[in-house]
């Protein structure tokens, strides 16, 4: 069973109540008050930062990029690899000056970084300018804790990560009007080897079916065209009430009146059944789009990493994705260097990217999270040796991305306009269903339209070309 609990509606009315009570104060000051909030990391912190400016906003303050403008500083962290955290760390690090420009200012250090014991006594030690940290699982008690830092003095920790925490009734500040995240599932179960988000994201919770469809009939309703439902691995949903799995929660989004399109992402193999493959291709709101994150392309590497797949089960996965929907876009994650991994093993890698032929691949050097199993493991490869695999790695899937993209030359394809460029020379971008970057020819009113576009040319990253005559 699901450990799920859902705080209570009193408990969410108690945070408004909190939302008004700095809104008045801050009015009180009569002076115009600024909040920045700084995101690291995946699409989840992304979600979480627009509720995080929601929440602000509904507190009176106007949201600014200026650090040293804003009253209130949220850094969103992220503790997925070290360099992440270093980036997240130093930029923390840095707002010393910007508090010393304005005292009064407010820092909150919240994210994945601050579910992390080790990095929470880094703040409290080393970077005493930060005023308030807290969890990712306290975020909708955000109003509370920063009316308290607000109005008491010292400084304030909440970062007990609590189980299974899901909290319906707060709202979002998005910052695109036509692609939306909406969270489906939170947490994750799987516990692979190298991983440090089980730890501080807790354990996977579902929402409800009914809160999951009425966020998404509003977002259809408001315009939203493209919707990416989230998960660490949306492939586990499971409503509780109902038993609805994801791939009929697909078919009820695909059910709802509208022209957009459903997107999802993290796909973990173990999980991604053919029946997620045949709900994909039946809808046709589904984007024909699977991000299957394969991590190794040897059995024992595998193993090491508690995936809970062989290499030859990885490959007939996407082999019955392909089966299902030919022209399905398959994008992946891997990791390189993961401790113990010889070059036999590598090459192992290397030969599954050459069968699997991903339109993308996102690669990765594995990086030591400490408190997880795979940090206890002895690292035999150097530095150099990896740098080598992953120059190794990329050169191929960039071979193989080019190869895919110049398919597309000639063809027109549906797409959707999703925002004007900086490039004067394609001052748009859009997205086929497939989710390939086309930088367009166009005008700005077409932002926020499904064209169809002709593809002129392509290289390895993205596609080029105007609307079709
Ligand atoms: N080191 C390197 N990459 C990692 N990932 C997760 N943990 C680590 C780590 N410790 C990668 C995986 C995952 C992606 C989001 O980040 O490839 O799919
Ligand atoms: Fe980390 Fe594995 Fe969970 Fe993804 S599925 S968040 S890689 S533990």
């Amino acid at each position: 069973m699901i450990a799920r609990k859902q705080i209570p509606a009193t408990e969410i009315d108690k945070q408004k109540e909190y939302m008004r009570r700095v809104r008045n104060a801050s009015k009180e000051r009569g002076a115009h008050a600024y909040a920045y909030v700084d995101t690291y990391g995946c699409q989840q912190n992304e979600a979480d930062s627009e509720k995080l400016r929601w929440m602000l906003q509904e507190m009176g303050y106007e949201l600014t990029d200026d650090e040293f403008k804003a009253d209130v500083i949220a850094i969103n962290t992220c503790a997925i690899r070290e360099n992440a955290e270093n980036r997240a760390l130093g930029n923390v690090g840095a707002l010393i000056h910007t508090k010393k420009a304005k005292p009064s200012q407010i820092i909150a250090f919240c994210g994945c970084l601050a579910g992390i014991p080790e990095s929470v006594e880094k703040i409290r030690q080393s970077y005493r300018h930060v005023d308030l940290v807290f969890s990712p699982d306290k975020l909708w008690r955000f109003p509370e804790l920063l009316f308290r830092t607000l109005t008491a003095k010292g400084r304030l920790f909440d970062t007990d990560v609590e189980d299974g925490m899901i909290a319906e009734g707060l709202s979002s500040h998005r910052d695109n009007a036509i692609k939306a995240w909406l969270p489906i599932m939170y947490g994750c179960n799987n516990y692979c080897s190298y991983c440090i988000v089980p730890y501080v994201r807790g354990r996977e919770r579902s929402r409800s079916l009914d809160a999951i469809l009425e966020e998404a009939r509003t977002l259809i309703a408001q315009g939203y065209k493209d919707i990416t439902l989230l998960g660490q691995n949306v492939n586990s949903y499971i409503a509780e009430d109902t038993l609805t799995g994801f791939p009929d929660l697909i078919r009820k989004i695909n059910d709802i009146e509208g022209d957009f399109l459903i997107r999802f992402m993290t796909s973990h193999p173990k999980d991604a059944s053919v029946d997620l493959f045949r709900a994909m291709a039946e809808c046709e709101k589904a984007a024909k789009h699977i991000h299957l994150p394969f991590q190794s392309g040897n059995d024992r590497v595998l193993g090491l990493m508690n995936r809970g797949y062989t290499r030859e089960g990885y490959l007939n996965k996407v082999a019955a994705a392909r089966g299902l929907m030919p022209d399905i876009v398959i994008t992946s994650d891997v990791i390189v260097g993961f401790p113990g991994e010889t070059e036999e093993e590598f090459e192992d890698t290397l030969r599954l990217v050459e069968r699997a032929r991903f339109d993308a691949m996102f690669t990765f050097i594995y990086s030591k999270r400490p408190g997880t199993p795979a940090a206890e493991l002895e690292d035999t490869s150097t530095r150099e040796e990896k740098q080598v695999r992953f120059d190794r790695l990329i050169d191929l899937q960039n071979a193989i991305s080019e190869e895919k993209h110049a398919q597309y030359v000639g063809k027109t394809v549906r797409a959707l306009v999703d925002s004007e460029s900086h490039d004067d020379r394609y001052p748009l971008k859009a997205r086929t269903n497939g989710g390939r970057l086309v930088h367009m020819l166009g005008s700005a009113e077409l932002v926020g339209k499904f064209v169809n576009a002709t593809i002129t040319h392509s290289n390895s990253w993205s596609l080029f070309g105007e609307l079709s005559t």
